[in-house]
């Protein structure tokens, strides 16, 4: 089939510097790779707000089918995904939220609930001082939002606990460490540590053991990768208490973004499942994401020599055609 006459999806990506976005991408390449009607394009805006705009742009006067899109922020990037409502573009919102209902549908996981699940944590499992630092992801993205609305709220329903500090992150290891240790060097009776994701969870860590306290404070963070350096090696190592499982959801927006395509009814808000993971489970949830990983490679593998055959079919056949001239 030729690329044009496929189903046109363009997703647009906010970076792609980390690994749990890589894995959404490549989730999502599996997921294109499974249905030869589909050609997907994905876009890297760099975590640049303007790029990722033109890159929209650029979908809807290409007259894409549908549109994917994590926003890097929700409010400036709200216009362009109502002006693709607008050109008859279905657009499917995920991880990331923008503002208003102008979209066709979202899909993530509960980020206020993943606020909630790490209240519920600290509180149930705290034999100490109650006090919590918490680290905050980007400004203006919504599941920093979410996820500190939802924890503040139990929190302060708990007369043992406080936030004593909140450290306004960007999502990035780099952004927590000067004004985490100055925060741990007038607070260095903190219990529990918060951050929005693993990575800035490390981080952390690594700042509080530059002051010989990374044993006495607990980490918890947000995502679960299983990978080199994902919260399930850093919870399995000791270095973070728990994790909560942020799934990118990959496969699943391929898989609607087509049912968008085919107008079928879905949900508006498509809810992705998350869990706590902990010294109690961090294995077998190892050993289950270890298989789904070894059978993403097999249908890789076997994509690539189906590529690879469909190239020597198309070769051999023109060397038919080439034959019957003489
Ligand atoms: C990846 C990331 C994750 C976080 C998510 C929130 O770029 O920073 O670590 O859970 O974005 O949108």
């Amino acid at each position: 089939q030729e690329q044009k006459n496929k189903i046109q999806v363009g997703f647009s990506q906010a970076m792609t510097t980390d690994d749990w976005r890589k894995q959404m991408n490549s989730s999502m390449k599996i997921e294109a790779s499974l249905r030869p009607e589909v050609n997907l394009t994905i876009s890297d805006a760099n975590n640049t707000i303007q790029k990722q705009i033109d890159d929209i742009e650029k979908f809807i006067s290409n007259r894409v089918d549908v549109i994917i899109v994590s926003p890097i922020q929700s409010k400036p990037l709200t216009a362009v995904v109502e002006k693709s409502i607008k050109a008859g573009i279905p657009v499917l919102v995920v991880d990331r939220k923008i503002e208003g209902e102008n979209y066709t549908a979202y899909l993530g996981a509960d980020n206020i609930e993943i606020g909630r699940i790490a209240a519920r944590y600290i509180i149930s499992h705290s034999k100490g001082s109650g006090k919590i630092i918490e680290i905050m992801g980007a400004k203006g993205s919504s599941p920093a939002y979410e996820r500190s609305m939802g924890f503040n709220q139990l929190v302060s329903e708990n007369k043992r606990f406080s936030v004593t500090n909140v450290i306004q992150g960007d999502w990035e290891k780099e952004s927590v460490k000067k004004p985490l240790k100055a925060v741990l060097l007038q607070n260095p009776d903190v219990e529990y540590i918060f951050a929005h994701n693993d990575r800035m969870g490390l981080s952390a860590w690594e700042t509080a053991k530059t002051l010989g306290l990374e044993k006495k404070i607990k980490f918890l963070g947000v995502d679960g990768l299983n990978t080199v350096n994902g919260g399930i090696e850093l919870v399995k190592s000791g270095v973070l208490d728990g994790t909560i499982l942020y799934p990118t959801g990959g496969n699943e927006a391929l898989k609607l973004a087509l049912k968008m395509y085919n107008k079928e009814t879905i949900a508006k808000t498509n809810i992705l499942n998350t869990i706590v993971i902990d010294k109690n489970n961090a294995e077998i949830i190892e050993n289950q994401m270890d298989k789904v990983d070894q059978q993403q490679e097999v249908i890789e593998s076997q994509q690539g020599a189906i590529n690879l055959q469909e190239k020597e079919y198309a070769s051999q056949n023109n060397l038919v055609r080439l034959l019957s001239f003489f």
